[in-house]
């Protein structure tokens, strides 16, 4: 056998190697949460209000548990008592209380009345239908757009400089209302969880991206202490932000395990995900913007109303980028949000931001045109290195370069200057920029690590409650782990949600491959520290942890060790920034319009692996195509149902909709953002991509879309 070498040859981080669990996921080996072996498992269905407000006024379910192999049938008259709801729900990434089945009260469609647990999930599925509900049914409020309207004088949320005298000093205005609709993320696996009690001990195998925090959720929800509840998460196919909460069936499940003393499963179906595991909500957005007739932004004002649930309350930040990404010293960011009965919003991928970066990127391209400027120059005047909202300067921020390299990568010299002047064939084309941007969070994150020595061989188990919700979150800790080792990447097994493992921030907001690999890192230089240390006088620089370990006298080694931000990231302003390029062509009979090519510039600090990368820039691009030209829930105005149902109606993006795909990472070194230098990518991916097609969509025919999706009864 050979021996390891003492140091690797070459760092494996930046390295694009396939996935460490790629294997697992594809012959069917990887278990999600609905595919654990539990002994004695009985199934829930969940029953769905048929009313969007009012009370229940009587709920038999006689006929539903006379049926075979039906345990209980569980609502509001029998269900646990569980903690009420906390008072700020507002505050993003943290789980909240999540009382249900608490009281007759209705407040959306499809809300939660009953739970039936069965034997067999057919059981349960046909039982459930034998639920009977009567209501007392009052006028519900389903209509955003006619019960918010617009409301003008909403409290100022953020506020600099004067922006009445900014937009009183511009040469060029522009004030423009922007819409988008409900969205719903729809991971491919469905929201499903295994809850599991013993005694006062809550065992759950969930899809989760958050497990401690998730585990908090639930543990107030029941008034148990954390550690009660262990959540076991090794493999989430998806979430996009739905996955960040333990949700309401969360809470039924627990609940009715513990009803009946068996371990539960409970599978939210697919036209389930649409009324009972959250949504983006819809958004209008009023964006004035002040310039001067050389270009220099005066004013900047973004206004977002939303609606909300009326049991809940979430605001997506829609402004979140109006206040930092421009340099202009007048700019007001204000939220209204009106509470109606639809299902509870909460974060979707780049909450705000996605929503929020298409308005202010529509907005800014409005007035390149009115100044009869190029887009990109007109970004690139107003480019900053000093963030405007606080004046702290960017750690790092390479805007204007990803729009230079972007440009000249992407042809954006041939662009058509005048709208609906190039044709071919049939088709209208158009091109069309956006810049991104996306805040780049660190949170403390820790990491176990344990090496074991046989001879010349040293193998390692990293072990953090971290997830991998399809990102990549294995092969990077893989790789970190490997390197600060020196040891190679086959050797490294990693563990990864378990709420029994050191404590991560979960996967959300973008700060999950920065924060893990950080805790890693931090393990690793601690347990080669310690033992160098037990190793003695012999050990010098640059000895293999094999011949330290051999020094050291050990077989097996262990240390735990976790990362957080620094003074020095407190007092920068840090994220990842990027360019998307597009080309649109748009058929002059259908007015379908069809993405040609797509090329997006990334500057996010070190690429810990660019195949993963891509893969997550990919992702936000496709979710980026599917909000400019698909992805909608209807909501049926009489009954307050989404008349979008399943993944027919929902349209999203398939491989022959994307055609060319381009995506470029520039260099970049930050190591004020932290030790790894890595920025978040899995949000920047899909900022500003759907403003760039918008424009693109201008360019090809002349037609502003201010109003999503871009379907092409909007182009007549
Ligand atoms: Mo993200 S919306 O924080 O999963």
């Amino acid at each position: 056998m050979t021996k390891q070498a003492t140091t690797p040859a070459e760092a494996v981080i930046g390295q694009a190697i396939d996935r460490v669990d790629g294997r697992l996921k594809v012959t069917g080996r990887a278990k999600y949460a609905s595919e654990f072996p539990v002994e004695g498992l009985v199934y829930a269905q969940g029953v769905n209000s048929t009313i969007a407000k009012g009370d229940i006024t009587r709920i038999d379910t006689a006929a539903a548990e006379a049926q075979p192999g039906v345990i209980r049938v569980i609502t509001h008259e029998n269900a646990l008592k569980l903690a009420s709801p906390d008072a700020d729900r507002l505050e993003l990434s943290t789980t909240s209380i999540a009382p249900v089945l608490q009281s007759p009260e209705i407040n959306w469609y499809g809300e939660w009345v009953a739970v039936v647990v069965a034997e067999t999930i057919e059981q349960a599925q046909y039982a459930a239908r034998l639920v009977e509900v009567e209501y007392n049914r009052a006028e519900p409020k389903v209509d955003f757009a006619q019960d918010a309207g617009y409301a003008p004088d909403v409290q100022p949320k953020y506020e600099r400089g004067d922006v009445d005298a900014g937009m009183a000093e511009a040469d060029e205005r522009v004030e423009v209302t922007y819409r988008t609709p409900v969205e719903h993320h729809h991971p491919m696996e469905l929201h499903a969880v295994i809850a599991e009690w013993e005694d006062e001990n809550l065992e759950l195998h969930l899809c989760s991206q958050m497990v401690n925090d998730n585990a908090k959720g639930i543990a107030d929800t029941f008034m148990i202490p954390k550690e009660n509840v262990r959540i076991i998460a090794p493999f989430i196919g998806g979430g996009f932000g739905s996955k960040l909460q333990a949700q309401e069936h969360v809470m039924l499940a627990a609940m009715a395990a513990k009803m009946i003393g068996r371990p539960v499963q409970f599978t939210v179906t697919r036209q389930q995900m649409f009324t009972n595991t959250s949504l983006r909500q819809e958004n209008l957005q009023r964006m004035r913007i002040g310039a001067t007739r050389d270009g220099r932004l005066t004013a900047l004002v973004h206004d977002t109303t939303s609606h909300t649930a009326t049991n809940k309350e979430y605001q997506e930040p829609c402004g979140a980028a109006s206040k930092m990404l421009y340099k202009v010293a007048n700019n007001r960011v204000n939220y209204n949000l009106v509470p109606i009965n639809l299902p509870y919003p909460w974060a979707m991928r780049a909450p705000g931001e996605a929503t929020g970066s298409y308005a202010l990127e529509c907005a800014m391209d409005e007035m390149a045109w009115k100044l009869g400027m190029d887009p990109v120059e007109f970004r690139i005047l107003n480019d900053t290195q000093v963030d405007p909202s606080n004046d702290k300067p960017f750690s790092s921020r390479l805007l204007t370069e990803c729009l230079r390299i972007g440009a000249k990568k992407f042809g954006w010299a041939d662009r058509p200057l005048e709208p609906r002047s190039r044709r071919e064939g049939n088709w209208l084309v158009g091109y069309g920029v956006s810049a991104a941007s996306r805040q780049a969070p660190l949170q403390l994150s820790a990491a176990r690590v344990t090496v074991y020595r046989d001879g010349d061989t040293v193998t390692a188990t990293v072990q953090t409650d971290a997830t991998d919700i399809g990102t990549g979150t294995y092969t990077i800790l893989a790789q970190t782990a490997a390197d600060f080792l020196g040891i190679p990447v086959a050797a490294v097994t990693v563990q990864l949600g378990d709420s029994r493992f050191p404590i991560s921030p979960g996967s959300g907001g973008s700060w999950g491959a920065a924060s893990f690999t950080n805790g890693v890192r931090a393990a690793c230089m601690k347990l080669m520290e310690e033992i160098k240390v037990a190793a003695g006088t012999d050990a010098t620089e640059g000895q293999g942890i094999a011949d330290l370990m051999d020094d050291a006298d050990l077989s097996e080694y262990a240390a735990v060790g976790s990362a957080a931000p620094t003074e020095e990231f407190k007092n920068h302003s840090v994220y990842s920034f990027g360019a998307n390029f597009c080309e649109v062509w748009v058929d002059v009979d259908t007015n379908m319009a069809r993405l040609k090519r797509i090329l997006t510039v990334g500057a996010a600090g070190t690429i810990l692996n660019p195949k993963t990368a891509y893969s997550q820039v990919l992702g936000g691009l496709v979710m980026g195509h599917g909000m400019a030209f698909m992805e909608q829930s209807k909501v049926e105005k009489q009954y307050g149902n989404f008349i979008t149902r399943s993944l027919a109606d929902y349209h999203v993006p398939v491989n022959l909709d994307l055609a060319d795909v381009q995506v470029v990472f520039l260099p970049e070194d930050d190591k004020i953002a932290n030790p790894m230098g890595v920025k978040g990518i899995g949000e920047l991916g899909i900022c500003g991509v759907a403003g760039s097609l918008a424009n693109a969509v201008f360019n090809a025919t002349g037609k502003r879309m201010r109003d999503l999706p871009i379907t092409p009864e909007k182009l007549i």
